[in-house]
């Protein structure tokens, strides 16, 4: 069973530390949320985990299924099972979507797929997203709504197969039904035992994936690694509870930081109803 460790990570970008000695470990099949306030290092996390070449390690090591994988590139942790689904997915203009999905896909197998049997898996990945088909056949993300974004990157996540996949704020963007469609495959996933990093601030999407482990990053590092009531408690009373009763000053808190729990968002008073 794959297991992606990460131990005492140290991480800067541009000389200035986000992370400060982070220890996870998610394993196949377990789904964990991670939660907390903006600009903490959540998606710097991910970022590095990916292999994204603007972060520095400066202390620190990532692996998988025991392997060192630290100084991999981004392509070779891709072909090692990991995948991420970006927060801000880039538009690639003049690089067709389902070219680079099929380049994608064909780079993690031995034996390529035949343009028949790529675009019958793409078809069925695509009617699985409810994703017009078009899409497949624009620039990557060129133009795409915030939603199609979206999808597309969960897209991705059905054709590649990965061990470890990680979604930055997946549900940004997507409405209701989007949501729902989306959550769906995640569960989906689940089931054939791939292990899950989701980032969100909203209570709504861990409602529908349900996941199994949550843990709240503070200041760049995991403060609190429990169960999934943390994500209720969050949602209901926001970040303040962290410096009560754990003591730990939260650093860069906004004015109105202790008022706002994670599902004080629009998205969350309309799926309620
Ligand atoms: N090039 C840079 N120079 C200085 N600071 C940077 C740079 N890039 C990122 N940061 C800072 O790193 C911190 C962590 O950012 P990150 O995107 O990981 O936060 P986050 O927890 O994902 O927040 P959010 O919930 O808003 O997505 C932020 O304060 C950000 O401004
Ligand atoms: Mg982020």
């Amino acid at each position: 069973m794959a297991i992606l460790k990460i131990k005492n990570l140290h991480v800067a970008v541009d000389g200035k530390e986000i992370l400060k000695g982070v220890n996870v470990e998610i394993s196949e099949g377990e789904t964990v949320a991670l939660l907390g306030p903006n600009g903490h290092g959540k998606s710097t996390l991910l970022n590095v985990i990916m292999g994204h070449p603007r972060y520095q390690i400066t202390e620190g090591s990532i692996y998988l299924d025991d392997v060192d994988i630290t100084n991999y590139s981004t392509d070779e942790r891709a072909k090692a099972g990991l995948f991420l689904a970006l927060q801000t997915p880039p538009e690639v203009p003049g690089v067709i979507n389902s070219d680079f999905l099929r380049a994608a896909v064909n780079s993690r197998r031995e034996n390529h797929l035949s343009t028949y049997k790529f675009y019958k898996l793409l078809d069925s990945a695509i009617k699985e997203v409810k994703m017009p088909f078009d899409l497949a056949t624009r620039s990557l993300n060129e133009g795409f709504s915030g939603g199609e974004k979206k999808r597309n990157e969960i897209l991705q996540l059905i054709l590649l197969e990965p061990k470890i996949a990680m979604l930055d704020e997946i549900d940004s963007g997507l409405d209701v039904d989007a949501m729902q469609i989306v959550a769906d495959v995640i569960r989906k996933e689940k089931e054939k035992g791939r292990g899950f990093l989701v980032i969100s601030h909203y209570a709504r999407l861990f409602d529908l994936i349900q996941p199994t482990r949550a843990i709240v990053m503070i200041n760049g590092r995991i403060v609190l690694d429990g169960g999934i009531d943390l994500i209720k408690r969050i949602d209901q009373h926001g970040y303040e509870f962290i410096k009560t009763e754990l003591g730990i000053n939260i650093e860069k808190e906004e004015p109105n930081m202790n008022s706002v729990s994670i599902g004080s968002c629009a998205v969350r008073e309309v799926t309620k109803k």
